[in-house]
């Protein structure tokens, strides 16, 4: 029953998209940012934009976007900096796929920022590594551990080194902050790289996800090989098996409404139709999903059913081999000494308020947690709402401004 949820879900997801994206007669220009790559789309709006390359320890080689000043400034010299880093199954693209006002990287910008955004290992812009081929299985042998045990710290340093700054602001959203607590907690001397961190839909316990994708995951974490076959062996949502056993595309049908789809597509991480822009979506689908490792997920899956938040469990002979131990060691929250504000919100499926209070509590260093004052908001909502400013970013930005001098 599971299974088949599961599978319905993941392949409406495929097919709304591409539907979405190319059938809906919307405006020219909206059509036309579904398709332009994040340094395309910032520059549309009359942003300035770079592209940054960083090289990870281990080799991979992911691309930064930065948004050195706002539209009436001239220079990035004397600007506060702040490092952004996206959710799973996204990229870069989810900070500016709203447009300047809305969208938080033009936000920041405006209000002063040098803006940075990363791009994890697997995802469009960071599908490269010095020797390994994304074609081979070598290359996807990660999961979120990797993205902030390496991805982060080699962009943090980066960002350090070019910007000249002791230290930058960290937002996260979503996997964006999972990764955070991997980079804080086992390289803890990146702590002091970080002026405060603004955790958006904070995930690290998941034990109280409602997340169809997750619960449906969960069963089989214990048999890989299972996953392996449904999810692709190397990224998640291949074409292929999946799409296979689905068949030819639903959304196509013209019996299907665009609500509908949206639903669908929103099953994934909650839904709020209120606060997502019908206009916006083909934008939003054409950027997502922007490509993950199957262990991604796996990990997410593996930390719904222990309720802990540990490393990836390989199995018990390779945890052997690798931890010391037969079960994967837990990520240890006390070393995390950075200033850290929650922000969350009641109907999130991905990011529960019993879950952050889990995590708050063992987060010495965490100021506080802050509700959205909106019932129905949910995990999107956070980068994609039609109210995002009011509701999440003026505080944001104000707690921000309390450390700048
Ligand atoms: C939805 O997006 C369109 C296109 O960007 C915009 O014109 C419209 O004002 C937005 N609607 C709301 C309610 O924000
Ligand atoms: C966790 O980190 C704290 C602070 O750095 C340290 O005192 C403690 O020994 C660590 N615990 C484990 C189990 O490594």
């Amino acid at each position: 029953m599971h299974l088949l949820y599961f599978i319905l879900t993941i392949y409406f997801f495929r097919n709304v998209r591409a539907d979405v994206v190319l059938d809906r007669t919307t405006d020219p220009s909206i059509l036309e940012d579904a398709s332009l790559d994040t340094f395309s789309l910032i520059r549309k709006y009359g942003f300035p934009c770079e592209i940054h390359r960083v090289y990870t320890e281990d080799k991979y080689i992911l691309e930064m976007h930065r948004i050195p000043h706002g539209r009436d400034d001239v220079s990035a010299v004397g600007r506060p900096v702040v490092f952004l880093q996206h959710g799973l199954l996204s990229s870069s693209a989810e900070w500016v796929l709203m447009l300047p006002g809305k969208g938080l990287a033009y936000i920041l910008a405006e209000a002063g920022y040098d803006v940075w955004m990363g791009n994890a290992r697997g995802n469009t812009y960071s599908k490269h590594h010095v020797s390994l081929n994304p074609t081979s299985s070598s290359f996807w042998k990660f999961s979120w551990h990797e993205i902030g045990y390496y991805d982060l710290p080699a962009m943090i340093d980066y960002v350090i080194k070019e910007t000249g700054v002791p230290k930058i602001h960290y937002i996260g959203f979503s996997q964006g902050t999972t990764a955070f607590w991997v980079m804080t907690s086992t390289r803890p001397e990146y702590n002091d790289k970080i002026v405060a961190m603004q955790a958006l839909a904070p995930v690290a316990y998941v034990g109280n996800v409602r997340s169809p994708l997750i619960k449906a995951i969960a069963p089989f974490t214990n048999s890989m090989e299972i996953l392996f076959k449904l999810l692709g062996r190397n990224e998640f949502l291949p074409n292929g098996k999946v799409n296979e056993l689905a068949g030819q595309s639903y959304c196509v049908e013209e019996a299907i409404t665009q609500v509908l789809c949206t639903n669908l597509l929103f099953l994934l991480c909650g839904f709020n139709v209120e606060q997502l822009n019908a206009t916006m979506l083909p934008v939003v689908l054409g950027h997502t999903p922007a490509g993950a490792s199957t262990r991604q997920v796996i990990h997410f899956g593996q930390l719904y059913n222990s309720n802990k938040f540990v490393q990836f469990d390989h199995g018990w002979l390779s945890n052997k081999r690798r931890y010391g131990t037969f079960k994967p060691p837990a990520y240890n929250l006390t070393a995390i000494t950075t200033p850290v504000f929650l922000h969350y919100a009641d109907n999130d499926w991905l990011s529960t308020p019993n879950d952050v209070d889990k995590l708050l509590k063992e987060v010495n260093s965490a100021v506080g947690k802050y509700r959205v004052p909106l019932a129905k908001f949910n995990h999107l909502d956070f980068v994609f709402a039609i109210n995002a400013k009011e509701l999440i970013y003026d505080r944001l930005l104000n707690i921000m401004k309390l450390f700048n001098k």
